[in-house]
């Protein structure tokens, strides 16, 4: 019994020994190494930089700017700024694949997730145009141009119709199809499985 638990004494001194060993080194490693003063390169973003991409809009509409935009208009803004790469009318198109994915529900047999059958918020559409597109010139829209091609792709989608006005009023209020599918994840931890 009694050299059992002197084994088991030297195990664990041995063991706060080389945590101990480990918190120096460690200490001594990141006390060494300074962080240098630049990397060489970068530059530091200007105010307008910042303006750029430092918005937020939210499900509520919360964040949209004045404005407003038609589906008529958006479709010209498309064919010039988005058609190269989502193609004439953002469908998927069988057996080709275009640099961007599908904007557009297609057939029903497509299962390709699109705004129409997968985003559960219009504000979203917005919100992303604004921040990423066109992906060769991101930030490059104005926000009319933005809430056009927010109406065009909607009515494409048969979200809303073909005349309707967006803006900040309006937008907030189109229900997309694909809310219903989600719900809250109220999961506390564990496995449970939604
Ligand atoms: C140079 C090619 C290119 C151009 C031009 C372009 N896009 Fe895209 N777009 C992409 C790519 C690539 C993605 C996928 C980006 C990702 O998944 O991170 C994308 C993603 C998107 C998405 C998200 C689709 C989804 O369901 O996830 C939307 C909406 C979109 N583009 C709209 C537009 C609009 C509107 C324009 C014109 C103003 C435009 N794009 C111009 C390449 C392009």
């Amino acid at each position: 019994m009694q050299g059992k638990l002197r084994i088991k004494a030297v195990y664990v001194v041995v063991l706060i020994g080389a945590l101990l060993a480990i918190f120096l080194i460690f200490r001594l490693w990141t006390g060494n190494v300074k962080e240098p003063a630049s990397f060489g390169f970068g530059k530091t973003a200007t105010a307008s930089e910042i303006a750029a991409v430092d918005f937020d809009i939210r499900p509520d509409g919360k964040g949209l700017p004045a404005g407003s935009g038609t589906a008529d208009t958006g479709r010209l803004i498309y064919i010039a700024k988005c058609a190269s790469c989502h193609g004439e009318n953002g469908k998927e198109v069988k057996g080709i694949k275009l640099p961007g994915p599908p904007l557009v529900t297609g057939t029903a047999k497509s299962k390709a997730k699109t705004i129409g059958n997968y985003w559960p918020y219009a504000t979203t559409l917005f919100d992303y145009l604004k921040r990423t597109m066109p992906y060769n010139a991101p930030g490059s829209l104005t926000d009319n141009e933005v809430y056009s091609l927010t109406a065009y792709l909607l009515s494409a989608n048969k979200v809303i119709k073909e005349n309707a006005i967006i803006n900040a009023q309006s937008l907030p209020n189109v229900v997309m199809p694909a809310k219903k599918l989600f719900v809250i994840d109220d999961r506390k931890g564990g496995n449970e499985v939604k």
